[in-house]
């Protein structure tokens, strides 16, 4: 062996002891409770859990809230969480998939009062941050949970119109209050208070060898709440609720992208309203990438479309007029969970549907930047227009292919309970779940 040889052959030895070979993706399984307590079709049993797990490398449990008078990690379905159980009965599961780290997540939008008493634990100093990291360590370890996940429901972006009139004063003026601008004015404070908080929840945790993730919700802004160098040594990961964008509640005359990849240029979009934004957003400020997790939804975010909306469905379409209605499963306006939007896709079955089940038209993205979208005009009336943005398997699969790409820790799913996870599309069950998984590999 010649001598270069051997010296480019110790010289990768060392390299590869310095960058170990990252261990396997996250797959950040998030497992939203209310979807045990569905009904019909949507209803999620354990054995749907257990066929889940075999993908998950983590179970994060949903969700518990803040009390809002003392600042302790409550349960806010006690009947579910206690009298039925269920929190024991999903920790019990760890027997069986001992290689599954399992969490606890506070917040995520599943909590009452409009997260106010997020923003007040945050101000509450050491006294409230000391009950809030000493409840939730004792119902971490009571139930037998391998950590926390701080999942906080802060202040949201304020929408703004993606088309932003440029005319009279007094469209601007009001562009300016209803812009996506200051919605906290002491988010600074809040960003500090914040820092302190997750510093000593995670020294609390690490005597325990607890966990600590950071979810960020959907549009909650992390330059305003999250101070990444100075927290990023203290969380074991950290989820970005990188969808959602848009949705017909926050965006109700106009529909987009709800997760596109990266920025879709022109028609004065936001430049921060895509994954890759949000990610570099965390990587600039030198995180860690296998820290980070990308967030995808299995459902997707409907509006209903007008007859001034048009016929093309070519995003950005105006004129919509807020959520469509809700999906049968879903029971949410504005929401269609996979299962439901795969079926109204063409198919024998829907051929000649006409009304709310006549099927839609779906229009793929070759680029694999943007994200599918699916259409149906409205009908002479001005009834059953629907425009549904949402990631299916292949988009899903492209997101996990970025995940990869730039090194990062993985993907956390929202959530497991609205795939479709009984196969009712194509009989393949947790088809979201598997295009992730064995992009991951
Ligand atoms: C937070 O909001 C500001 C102002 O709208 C925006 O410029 C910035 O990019 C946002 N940060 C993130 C991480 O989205």
């Amino acid at each position: 062996m010649t001598s270069s040889l051997w010296l480019s052959l110790s010289l990768s030895l060392v390299l590869l002891n310095q960058f170990p070979v990252n261990a396997a993706p996250n797959l950040v399984c998030f497992y939203d409770s209310r979807g045990y307590e569905r009904q019909g079709l949507a209803q999620f049993t354990m054995t749907d859990m257990q066929l889940a797990l075999q993908f998950c490398t983590h179970l994060i449990y949903g969700y518990a809230g803040v009390n809002a008078d003392n600042f302790e990690l409550q349960s806010i379905n006690k009947r579910l969480d206690f009298e039925q159980r269920h929190l024991a009965q999903v920790a019990q599961l760890k027997e069986s998939y001992p290689h599954i780290k399992f969490l606890l997540s506070v917040g995520g939008d599943a909590d009452t009062n409009e997260g106010n008493q997020y923003i007040h634990l945050l101000e509450s100093g050491q006294q409230g941050h000391k009950r809030f990291i000493e409840s939730a360590r004792d119902i971490v370890r009571r139930f037998n949970f391998d950590g926390l996940d701080l999942a906080f429901q802060l202040p949201r972006n304020k929408p703004r119109k993606v088309h932003g009139d440029v005319g009279s004063a007094w469209k601007s003026f009001k562009k300016f209050f209803t812009g996506d601008f200051i919605v906290d004015q002491d988010s600074e404070t809040h960003k500090a208070q914040m820092t302190g908080l997750i510093r000593d929840l995670s020294a609390a945790f690490q005597q325990n060898n607890l966990l600590v993730s950071l979810t960020v919700l959907p549009n909650v802004n992390s330059s305003w709440y999250y101070d990444a160098p100075s927290i990023a040594n203290s969380l074991d990961f950290i989820n970005l609720g990188t969808f959602d964008f848009l949705t017909p509640e926050r965006n109700p005359e106009e529909a987009d992208f709800s997760a596109p990849l990266y920025e879709a240029f022109g028609q004065n979009r936001l430049g921060h309203y895509n994954v890759n934004f949000q990610m570099e957003h965390w990587l600039l400020q030198r995180v860690p990438a296998n820290k980070l997790n990308i967030g995808i939804a299995t459902y997707g975010r409907a509006w209903k479309m007008t007859k001034d909306s048009g016929d093309s469905g070519d995003p950005v379409v105006h004129s919509t007029e807020g959520p469509a209605t809700a999906g049968a499963q879903s029971k949410k306006a504005g929401l269609l969970n996979w299962a439901e939007i795969c079926q109204l896709m063409p198919n024998p079955s829907n051929r000649n549907a006409q009304g709310p089940n006549a099927p839609v038209k779906r229009v793929l993205d070759p680029t694999k930047r943007y994200g599918s979208y699916a259409f149906r005009p409205a009908d002479d009336n001005g009834d059953h227009g629907l425009w549904i943005s949402y990631d299916d398997p292949d988009s899903a699969s492209s997101k996990a292919q970025y995940a990869r790409v730039k090194n990062l820790g993985g993907v956390a799913l929202f959530d497991i309970t609205q795939d479709d996870f009984r196969g009712q599309c194509t009989n393949d069950r947790f088809p979201m779940l598997r295009a992730i998984k064995y992009r991951l590999l």
